[in-house]
This record gives structure tokens, sequence and C-alpha cells, in this order.
């Protein structure tokens, strides 16, 4: 196993000449996603082409790839080279890599990931990224689609940068896991993961980019919006903060900073979470859709 992953600093990204890389890279939209040729992920990545699929990875903020028939065990080993991974404890894991979930999907048990959000946000350590693997899909129909948090945030208007530049957000499991939890495991997961607070513009550690950190799944409530704007009675700042709470989370449905996926068995996605956030369409029921997710274990947002 690969102890530490290797990964860029600004100026070493900054560096890179897309021209060198060792595989072709077709740009799906102006803003988000491309499609990576000349990657066969059964073959261990020497550290040049890991290296160039990762300034990729951080240019696109989302790659896919074609025709992977690759194992559970060969998913597990090349999401490994980008990061340690983490062990989902609400989700269901594969039985023999539990650093895969497993999203079985079908007439009995229906897909929930249908809502904007970036994965684990409610962790200490948000996971870096995540690469999902298709093993059935309907012919048509559960597409996933990704969204550029950092144009989101680049984008916004000078007034809303400057109102939310000092902020900080709670973020929580709960409201999207805890119903489907027992009551034992819910009070076992609440003891384990609190709420967490983080910044709602973080920094790239990678690229430097700042990015909108706020996901409509996990983000409850400003942890200092108080404090940020004086008030008279609890009714006079409520409105206004329940309104910019919903305007930021409307920016990750802007058609303008997606990228929508249309599956077939054996294509992977590998996206940077730190940057993006996805929703997987749940047009599909009951039809099947199977895949499998390695989630890499990321930084502290700052
Ligand atoms: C996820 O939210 O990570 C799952 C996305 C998908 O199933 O398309």
């Amino acid at each position: 196993m690969q102890a530490t992953a290797l990964t860029l600093s600004p100026d070493a990204f900054r560096a890179q000449d897309p021209a060198s890389w060792p595989f072709t890279v077709r740009r799906c939209t102006p803003t988000i996603g491309a499609e990576v040729e000349g990657i066969d992920f059964r073959e261990a990545l020497d550290d040049a082409t890991y290296l160039a699929l990762r300034a990729a990875l951080l240019t696109h903020k989302v790659l896919f790839f074609r025709k992977q028939a690759i194992t559970p065990a060969q998913h597990v080993a090349v999401a490994r080279r980008f990061g340690e991974l983490e062990v989902h404890p609400m989700f269901t894991n594969h039985p023999e890599h539990p650093e895969l979930v497993v999203f079985g999907r079908d007439g009995e048990k229906r897909g929930r990931e249908n809502l904007y959000h970036s994965d684990v946000s409610w962790r200490e350590i948000p996971s870096m990224g995540s690469m999902l693997r298709c093993i059935t899909c309907p012919e048509v129909g559960g597409d996933t689609i990704w969204i550029n948090m950092a144009a989101a945030y680049e984008k916004l208007p000078e007034d809303v940068k400057s109102r939310i530049a000092n902020l900080k957000a709670v973020h929580d499991a709960m409201p999207a896991f805890g119903a489907a939890l027992s009551e034992e495991k819910y009070a076992e997961m609440r003891a384990k993961y609190p709420p967490m607070v983080h910044p709602v513009v973080r920094t790239h550690p990678e690229t430097g980019e700042k990015i909108l950190f706020i996901n409509e799944a996990f983000t409850t409530h400003f942890a200092n919006f108080v404090k940020e704007q004086a008030y008279r009675i609890g009714s006079d700042y409520r409105p206004a903060e329940l309104d910019l709470l919903q305007y930021l989370y409307r920016q990750a449905a802007a058609p303008e900073y997606q990228v929508r996926l249309r599956w077939q068995p054996d294509t992977i996605a590998l996206w940077d979470n730190r940057s993006t956030q996805h929703y997987a369409v749940q047009d599909y029921f009951p039809a099947v859709r199977h895949m499998n997710r390695a989630t890499i274990i990321g930084d502290r947002p700052v």
C-alpha cells in the first residue's frame, strides 16, 4: 500500500504542460469535466502518469474513463494512488473491500443520492476525491451531474463574496442519513460524528482556487452569521440567514457550472470532491443501477 500519495502544490500545478501528458483529454464542457483516453486501470500507474492524471483532475475537476473492466481489488489499488481511502460508516460497504461503498439500487432499494452534495463534508476531514465505477446501469437514465464550485464562487457578485468571506457553516450527516438508522446506530453515529464547522469559502490546497463550500445535503446553517450581522431580536436575522443559505445552495443548480455523464458498465468517474458537488439523477426506479465508490481522504478545509 502507498503510505502517502504524491500531491501537487499550486506552483507545480501551474507549471504543468497538458501537451506532455501521456493520455488524451477531451473536454465535455467549457467549465468542467473531461473524457480521458489512453489509460488502462488494470495496469499500475507509474509516477509520471499518476501525476499527470492528478494535474488533469485538478484542471477539469471530474475525469471520465470508459471501458475499465477492473476488479474491486484493482479499483481499491488505483484509488489508493490518490490517497488513503476511507471506510464509510453509514453506507453499505463491499464485503471483501470495505473501502468500496456499494450503491446497489433496484426496485427494492431506491437511490437517494439525488441531492446536490460534496461527499462527507460532515467529517472533520472531508474527502479529497472519489472514484466511482459503474457495474450495471439502465440503458437510459441514472446519469450523474457534477458541478464546478470554484466557478460558482468566482462568478458570485462581489457584494456576496464580501458577505460570505468570513462566514463558517455547520455540516451534519444526520439530515441525510439519520432517518435510515436505527435508534442505537443513530446515537452511535451522532456521538462519533458531531456537526462540523467549515469555512463557507475554502482554498484549494493544490490549485489555490477559492471554492464555495456549502451543499444542500449536509450544510444546515451558518455558525457565525449572527456575529457578523448585528440584530435586535432573533427574527431580524433569521430570514436573511436562510435567504443567503438558499441562494448559495442554488448556485450548484446552475447548468453553466455542470457536466452530466451518461454511464455505461465499466465507466469510471474520478472527481475532486474539494472543488465540486454532484447529484445522482433518480429517474430510473425500479431499474437496476449498481455502482462501487472508493472515497479518498482529503484535508481539513481552510
Ligand atoms: C455519490 O453520491 O457518490 C453517488 C453518485 C452516483 O451514484 O452517481
